[in-house]
């Protein structure tokens, strides 16, 4: 019998936690052994922190800004086109899928293909400050079919601490793939700076990436992955997914999109609480986080 955490259809799998029925066990310990192409590209997210924008601005430098050729597909959404590798017969798809393969992932880095470390493929990590990262999370919960409603925010916020939340610890996810870094093809970026300068953003994914393009695609690109834009493209926002996955009454996928929402729901003694476990937790991390812009 596989352990739950924090709430019932959350499992405990070597220290990584997952969703019963989403994802399988058995198959997420494949993942390890996959043989990586040059092509490939991972991008690697703590939920709620960016994963459907670096999903779209890959699909833009894909298609050169093209956004009509990429709203035309007969795709759910974004999720559909470049999906989660950890997600039920996903490992399956990946072997047989044509490159470029474009994935993301939650998963912690222990998880994931060895091959990596051997720098194939390239793997892309957002990462977001957590205290928006907790504000969003909370709120996509009363969203996400699979996934309990909170019983409170307070709740939520002490599960968030625990690690006991979809994605383990934020803390260790964050930690354990920068330290990483130097043995990956890894581009670290912030989701806070892409919110403060996107074009600068987009040109160093795209750098990464290799892709070349014009001043005219870039511009574009960057114009289809603003929140105002992707917010009223049906496969950026989600909206056509079906009731029993996400629960359209309660809000959109794209909420917000701000830094520093967080101020609108921690309690001052939260705040405290957090800040504590923050600076003991984070206390050699290299990299500073943004909590307001
Ligand atoms: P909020 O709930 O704070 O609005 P993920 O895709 O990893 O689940 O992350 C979702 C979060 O990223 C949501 O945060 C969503 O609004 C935000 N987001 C998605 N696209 C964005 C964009 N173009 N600009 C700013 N925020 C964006």
């Amino acid at each position: 019998i596989i352990p739950t955490v924090g709430s019932p259809e959350l499992l405990l799998h070597r220290g990584c936690v997952l969703i019963q029925g989403t994802h399988l066990p058995h198959e997420v310990d494949q993942i390890r052994d996959l043989e990586i192409r040059d092509s490939d590209v991972f991008v690697v997210t703590f939920p709620k922190s960016g994963t459907i924008w670096m999903q779209q601005i890959l699909l833009l430098l894909q298609s050169k800004g093209d956004v009509e050729r990429i709203s035309k597909t007969d795709k759910f959404s974004n999720g559909d086109v470049v999906p989660w590798i950890e997600v039920k017969g996903q490992v399956h798809k990946f072997v047989k899928a044509e490159s470029p393969r474009f994935r993301v992932t939650h998963l912690p880095y222990t998880f994931m293909p060895i091959a990596l470390s051997h720098k194939k493929g390239k793997v892309i990590y957002v990462a977001r400050n957590p205290k928006d990262v907790l504000v969003s999370f909370y709120h996509f919960h009363k969203l996400a079919m699979m996934l309990e409603t909170p019983r409170s925010f307070g709740d939520f916020f002490d599960k968030f601490l625990k690690g006991e939340v979809m994605g383990g610890s934020w803390f260790e996810h964050v930690k354990s793939w920068f330290s990483h870094k130097d043995d990956l093809n890894m581009l670290f970026i912030m989701y806070e700076e892409m919110v403060q300068d996107l074009t600068a953003a987009v040109r160093r994914i795209a750098e990464f990436l290799d892709i070349e393009l014009t001043q005219d695609q870039l511009q574009n690109v960057v114009k289809h992955s603003t929140f105002k834009n992707m917010r009223k493209i049906p496969q950026a926002n989600y909206e056509q997914v079906p009731g029993d996955l996400l629960d359209h009454h309660q809000g959109s996928f794209m909420r917000k999109g701000i830094t520093g929402d967080w101020k609108n729901h921690f309690t001052a003694a939260q705040n405290q609480q957090f800040d504590e476990v923050f600076n003991r937790e984070m206390k050699d991390f290299p990299v500073s986080f943004t909590w307001d812009i």
